[in-house]
């Protein structure tokens, strides 16, 4: 399973959407996704909350082209480092039934992460049902989870390297800074892997709404539930992600930092006429930080 391969199939269907379909033409899509581009960076360097127009679509695409490939392999290789996380990943494929939630996980990008790990440790003869929630603030990130779910379940690769392992796909839209309608949630609210994937980064300035939403996650979470934070490596956001955890009462281990470029059957190339259109190449490098919590 590739990564890339996924991001692209996503791609190429929207952006034949919009340009066929919705008579958008290619050179304003381009220009539209470039200057997203431009404006995501800018937002995230500013240090303040970012504001970024996740609802426009093609900022969404500009979003996918750029991130989900190089975040999902970042996932992966979190999931195969931290024994903790390996471990229930181990644990819950051998008793046939895994719960996960990923917070601000509306493009898709640790679903993608989880199947690419998953096919990767399997065993043979082995069969799990994993349910899987995204939630997110912005509602319409549902069309591209929508999409790239679709294209992980019917990728041969993944069909061929999953055994009888089955995924069952769910959107939610949820704020993290404003979580009392967590709690009208039970199903949601008892996962076995609550991740939290470069969102904290996203939410930096609302320290005391994240507390209560981990807080309100952390209560109906079963003994032995997993958290996991996957994040850049700056300093307020892994202090954001410690206390959150700790003041939750997880049992939380230590921050592990992770500067790596993607493993070496990623290639960017497999976007090559993306690349050449947009002028631009995928981010394929990272400089983070995950930290692990368990409910005791
Ligand atoms: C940088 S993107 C990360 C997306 C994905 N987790 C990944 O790693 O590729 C941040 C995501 O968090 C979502 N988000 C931002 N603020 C949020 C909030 N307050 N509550 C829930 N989701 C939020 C955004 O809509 C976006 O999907």
């Amino acid at each position: 399973m590739n990564c890339f391969r996924m991001v692209k199939d996503v791609l190429i269907e929207s952006l034949k959407y919009w340009n066929e379909t919705r008579g958008l033409s290619s050179k304003l899509i381009k220009n539209k996704m470039v200057n997203y581009l431009d404006h995501m960076t800018t937002e995230w360097k500013s240090g303040d909350r970012p504001a970024i127009n996740y609802e426009k679509p093609l900022c969404r695409l500009a979003y996918v082209y750029r991130h989900v490939a190089a975040n999902a392999n970042l996932f992966e290789t979190v999931l195969g480092t931290s024994a903790k996380l390996r471990n229930l990943v181990e644990d819950k494929l051998a008793e046939g039934d895994f719960r996960v939630a990923a917070f601000g996980g509306g493009p898709g990008t640790e679903l993608l992460g989880l199947a690419k790990y998953i096919s990767k440790v399997v065993k043979d003869g082995q069969a799990c049902h994993v349910q899987f929630t995204a939630t997110d603030r912005i509602q319409e990130w549902s069309d591209n989870w929508a999409r790239m779910a679709n294209h992980i379940r019917n990728d041969e690769d993944f069909k061929r390297g999953r055994n009888g392992v089955v995924f069952d796909t769910t959107f939610l839209s949820l704020d993290l800074v404003n979580p009392q309608p967590f709690n009208r949630y039970e199903y949601l609210l008892r996962q076995d892997l609550y991740i939290f994937n470069y969102v904290l980064s996203e939410t930096i300035d609302d320290i005391d709404s994240i507390q209560e939403a981990i807080n309100i996650l952390a209560a109906s979470a079963d003994t032995g539930a997993r958290f996991v934070v996957v994040d850049r490596s700056q300093k307020e956001v892994r202090s954001l992600a410690r206390k959150a955890l700790v003041g939750a009462g997880l049992s939380v281990g230590k921050d592990a930092l992770v500067q790596r470029n993607m493993d070496s059957d990623e290639q960017c190339s497999v976007l090559s006429s993306c690349n050449k259109w947009l002028g631009t190449s995928p981010r394929i490098v990272w400089d983070s930080f995950w930290v692990v919590g368990t409910k005791q």
